[in-house]
């Protein structure tokens, strides 16, 4: 076998991108809302030297692009125009995943009540998830990235060499959640954030496209109880097995 340097070893001081593999693989997380994907999946990028992808924020900026340009979130052929015809760019800089929509950055705009309101309709309209599955579909394409989501191990990069499902008990991931809040002055009762993320997973599940899904060859991780830093390792560990296996 290759002298791999392990990422995982190298959690803590994660400045050297994982160079002992030429192999650049995919590595797809999907899971509910508040699991941890963003923070995991943007460390484990960082860690592997690979592109960070948050399909989240691509649906956001959507969603804000329809609210100011006045299309009305039932009039799917129109989404679905938007969809196919705007330049999405991403990067992912200092730590902040930048979204611009044809030259126009929507970064700050990305959350907010009203954004989330409407996402939740956006995401639901079939044109507008093939025009952005295509397009993560592409950015994919060469491998290096890290994709999370709601949809990635199941419909934008089935034959990913690395496939988790993030998850944690509704509650824990409420606290988090509701702790976020706290921290942005948004004073919200712990009860009403639980509700309001128990009706997001349903929507989640039981849309008829790119509804979340636990594919048969996703490993679970349940992030109840652990640290940030165990769960990369953990991830990163799986990471590593693929890498070797596919460079003996
Ligand atoms: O961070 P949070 O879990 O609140 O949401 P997000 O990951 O930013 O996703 C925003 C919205 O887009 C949610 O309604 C997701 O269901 C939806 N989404 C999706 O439909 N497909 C994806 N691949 C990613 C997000």
């Amino acid at each position: 076998m290759k002298d791999i340097v392990s990422p995982a070893k190298n959690l803590a001081c994660m400045t050297e991108p994982w160079a002992g593999s030429s192999r650049k693989l995919q590595v797809a997380i999907d899971g509910p809302a508040g699991s941890g994907k963003s923070t995991v999946a943007k460390r484990v990028a960082r860690a592997l030297g690979y592109l960070y992808l948050d399909t989240g924020a691509m649906y956001r900026a959507l969603a804000v692009t329809a609210m100011e340009r006045g299309i009305s979130l039932d009039h799917h052929d129109a989404l679905g125009e938007m969809s196919r015809l705007v330049k999405i760019d991403v990067r992912d800089e200092d730590g902040l995943f930048r979204v611009w929509v044809d030259g126009k950055e929507l970064t700050d705009k990305l959350r907010g009540s009203r954004t989330d309101q409407a996402v939740k309709v956006l995401a639901m309209v079939k044109p507008v998830r093939e025009a952005l599955v295509s397009l993560q579909r592409a950015m994919a394409d060469s491998g290096g990235v890290v994709m999370e989501g709601r949809d990635i191990t199941s419909v934008v990069m089935p034959r990913a060499e690395v496939k988790v499902f993030l998850t944690a008990k509704p509650r824990e991931r409420a606290r988090r959640r509701w702790q976020q809040m706290q921290q942005h002055g948004m004073d919200v009762p712990w009860e009403v954030v639980l509700g309001d993320l128990v009706s997001r997973d349903n929507k989640d599940l039981e849309r008829d496209w790119g509804k979340l899904v636990r594919v048969e060859d996703a490993v679970v991780v349940d992030t109840s109880g652990k640290t940030i830093d165990e769960t990369c390792v953990e991830i990163l560990a799986l990471c590593e097995a693929r890498a070797a296996c596919c460079t003996d």
